[in-house]
């Protein structure tokens, strides 16, 4: 038994996210802690909301609401939607609690400390018409580049330039639109990176087990240098910056964000301090293994930034072992967009159809290698075949046939056939390969290994034909069932990582529960795990087709671009 430590990306606050930004942290690490659960690890699960940053501030301006009051209430809606999700966190806190406050603060001070923060005065915009600065997305102008009327402070979305506030065209105030506005000095704290690039590398390097997309990005960084960065905005909104004339400053909010995996740690020990050490975990953890989930946007902060900042403080914290990164998921090709509202947003998701099918499609096809793209009709295609046609049918065939036949109890037992043995065989070959790849979080390979076993079980009963045999050799038939339902057991347990709702009703029809604590055995052990006599439900209907009319339906809906969908 080891312990592991998983965290996702932290959603920002603002927003219901898209099923791409699910694919890409939440969902995998959510399948991987429950595997680890199910293997007698010690699983500590983290996520919060990324509270802080100018996004917040202008989705709440947008409302008319306090900052505070709109955070609230966009936590508990993405809050929500994860439960539904069957999101298993030990813990989904938030980085405005005081919590993060105070360990943000700590860090900033032993960098202080190390000599690995300076202060630089820099020019900044500030606003005439609304009395303050305008850092990051505060201001917006004419793009100097492609002329885009609505570049922003730090980058133009339309040509993609990164951008100096300064190289605006025409600046104006974000918030009232007011071209009143001047450059004027003020103070602000740079994290020395470059001073600690060497440490950085030579830690990234010690690495070996990272996944190629994630090591390339780390070295293409360290390789361009590490710049020094400013990590202070004239900003009311995030933690407040503990040194004498930096009143009204906070940290910029990619500072503090991922001491929200620290801070969320500790949320969830202040909650019942009695049994749980937060510190145990990330202070000189040696024991820990760490895994972090993140589409590849997030890697930079993941394999430098935030290491820079963990190894300028001096202090033991645990340091991420292995970073699972994510391509992008597109629709049709194409990148979801918020703004446009294009795409599928995780709420609308829900409503369509149950968080099982959505966990099962986004694995599948989730984007390791390459980018991969959701169409309408994919998902249509994995839900009828691998989970309507294979999975689906073996349950409710089998079990009907045998309560109909056998009463609602597990039929006796005979001797195993070649048959069998055969189906065994290549099902403890399938369970390897699955354990292997849910281990490493290859999630495909993962999940074509758990259909094959899915696979498996529905071409047993279709060779062994119970239906046919019963008519000349009823214990024969009452053998098959017998293994067959051992079987359907089996497949209860192991796919409960991904799909656990469908999993736990599958169970249900066999009267027994899953623990999710606990993995199988010897797998000839688990095939006499339900014994002649053991109470059976019929079963309900366990998945339903999605019916072409259906998916014209979410096309339209959803904006695809159905030409390309046929
Ligand atoms: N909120 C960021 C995003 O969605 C991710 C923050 S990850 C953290 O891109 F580590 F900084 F928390
Ligand atoms: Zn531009």
């Amino acid at each position: 038994m080891a312990r592991h430590l998983i965290t996702s990306a932290l959603p920002y606050v603002n927003g219901v996210k898209h099923i791409g930004n699910l694919v890409g942290s939440m969902l995998p690490a959510d399948v991987y802690a429950r595997f680890l659960r199910q293997q007698g690890h010690e699983v500590l699960y983290i996520c919060a909301t990324d509270d802080h940053g100018t996004p917040a501030e202008l989705g709440a301006a947008k409302e008319g609401v306090s900052v505070e009051d709109y955070c609230n209430t966009q936590h508990d809606i993405q809050a929500d939607i994860y439960k539904r999700f069957e999101l298993s966190f030990d813990h989904f806190g938030r980085t405005s609690r005081p919590q993060n406050h105070e360990l943000t603060q700590h860090f900033a001070k032993k960098l202080m400390d190390n000599d690995y923060m300076e202060e630089r005065t820099i020019r900044q915009f500030y606003s005439n018409t609304d009395k303050r600065f305008l850092p990051d997305r505060y201001i917006e102008g004419t793009c100097p580049y492609c002329k885009s009327e609505h570049a922003r402070g730090d980058q133009c979305e339309n040509c993609t330039k990164v951008l100096d506030p300064e190289q605006l065209i025409n600046p104006r105030s974000a918030i009232s639109g007011s071209t009143d506005v001047e450059l004027r000095e003020t103070r602000h704290l740079f994290l020395l990176q470059s001073k600690l690039q060497d440490k950085v590398a030579a830690w990234v390097d010690t690495n070996e087990t990272w996944p190629a997309l994630v090591k390339s990005i780390a070295k293409k960084w360290l390789t361009e240098g590490l710049h020094d960065r400013c990590i202070t905005r004239d900003l009311v909104w995030g933690v407040p910056v503990p040194f004498d004339g930096y009143e009204g400053k906070v940290f910029y909010v990619w500072f503090d964000a991922p001491i929200g995996y620290i801070s969320a740690t500790k949320e969830w020990a202040d909650a019942a301090p009695e049994s749980r050490d937060w510190e145990s975990w990330w202070h000189d953890a040696k024991d820990v293994t760490y895994t972090q989930f993140m589409a590849k946007d997030n890697v930079p902060f993941h394999t430098v930034t935030f290491p820079a900042t963990i190894i300028g403080s001096g202090e033991p914290w645990k340091q991420v072992d292995f970073i699972k990164g994510f391509n992008w998921l597109t629709y049709y090709g194409g990148k979801f967009s918020t703004s446009r509202k294009v795409g599928i947003f995780t709420a609308d998701a829900l409503d369509l159809f149950p968080a099982d099918y959505w966990r099962y499609v986004l694995m599948a096809r989730a984007p390791e290698g390459d980018d991969s793209s959701f169409t309408w009709h994919e998902m249509q295609g994995l839900v009828n075949k691998d989970m309507c046609d294979v999975l689906g049918n073996l349950i409710n065939r089998s079990m009907q046939f045998s309560v109909k036949k056998f009463g609602e109890t597990v039929p006796q037992a005979g001797a195993w056939t070649a048959l069998e043995t055969a189906a065994l065989a290549k099902t403890k070959a399938l369970l390897e390969d699955f354990k292997t790849h849910m281990a490493q979080c290859e999630y495909r390979k993962s999940m074509s290994a758990l259909r094959a076993i899915w696979v498996e079980g529905n071409q047993y009963i279709t060779e062994a034909a119970p239906w046919t045999q019963i008519k000349t050799d009823p214990d024969r038939a009452a053998a098959i069932l017998n293994f067959t339902m051992n079987y359907i057991r089996m497949i209860a347990i192991i796919s409960f990582p991904v799909i656990p709702e469908s999993s736990k009703m599958i169970a249900s029809f066999l009267n027994v529960e899953i623990d999710a604590h606990a993995w199988l055995s010897d797998i000839e052990e688990e095939m006499t795990a339900l014994e002649e006599g053991h109470p059976l439900k019929k079963p309900e209907i366990l998945f339903r087709k999605i019916e072409d009319d259906i998916i014209a339906t979410c096309e339209e809906r959803f904006k695809a671009p159905v030409s390309k969908a046929a």
